[in-house]
C-alpha cells in the first residue's frame, strides 16, 4: 500500500467525468488500498479515485451502521456507484480533502440507498444515512466532475469557520473532510 498525491484547487482531473470499471482485477485492488491509506492519513470521511488522479468511477466512503449498538464505522468500498433511491434532506457544512480549508452549507438528502459492484464486481445494494449518505452524495459527485463549492448554497465565512473549529475541537472529533 501507499499513500497518493490528493490533487487540490483548481486542478483539471477534479472537473472530470470518471469512467465505469469493467476490470476487477489487481490494478483496481492496488488502487483501492492506496486509496484507504490516504484517507486513513487524511482523516477523511471520504474520497474517490478522481482525487487522486484516476478517472475511473471507484470511491471510498465511511459507513455508519445506525442499526448496530455502537453505530459502528467502516470503509466501504463502491465501485461504479449509483443512487437509487433518496429521501429527506439535510443541511449541513461540508469540507473536500482536495480543497483543504474551505467549508460551505451543502443540501443533501438525509438518506439514500446506493447500488454498486465491490472490489471482485459482485453488486450490492447499501443504506447510508446521515453523514455516510452525505459522503455517499459527495463522492459520486467527484465522479461526475462536480466539486462541493460549486453546488454549496454558500461557503462559511472565517468567523463561522472559527466557531466550526472549535465546536470539533469540544467533540474531540476528526476533521469532516470528505
Ligand atoms: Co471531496
Amino acid at each position: 500500500m501507499a499513500i497518493r498525491n490528493i490533487l487540490t484547487g483548481g486542478d483539471p482531473t477534479l472537473g472530470k467525468k470518471s469512467r465505469e470499471i469493467k476490470d476487477f482485477g489487481g490494478r483496481l485492488h492496488e488502487l483501492l488500498d492506496d486509496m484507504r491509506e490516504t484517507m486513513t492519513q487524511a482523516n477523511g470521511l471520504g474520497l474517490a479515485a478522481p482525487q487522486v488522479g484516476v478517472l475511473r468511477r471507484a470511491a471510498l466512503i465511511i459507513h455508519i451502521d445506525m442499526e448496530s449498538e455502537d453505530y459502528e464505522e467502516k470503509i466501504i468500498e463502491l465501485i461504479n456507484p449509483k443512487i437509487i433511491a433518496k429521501s429527506g434532506t439535510q443541511e449541513a457544512s461540508e469540507g473536500c480533502l482536495s480543497i483543504p480549508g474551505v467549508y460551505g452549507i451543502v443540501c443533501r438528502p438525509e438518506l439514500v440507498k446506493l447500488k454498486a459492484q465491490d472490489r471482485f464486481g459482485n453488486p450490492f445494494e447499501i443504506m447510508c444515512k446521515g453523514v455516510s449518505a452525505r459522503a455517499a452524495c459527495h463522492e459520486i459527485d467527484h465522479l461526475d466532475g462536480i466539486v462541493f463549492t460549486s453546488i454549496a448554497e454558500r461557503i462559511l465565512t472565517e468567523e463561522e469557520l472559527d466557531m466550526l473549529h472549535a465546536e470539533k475541537k469540544r467533540q474531540q472529533e476528526p476533521e469532516a473532510e470528505d
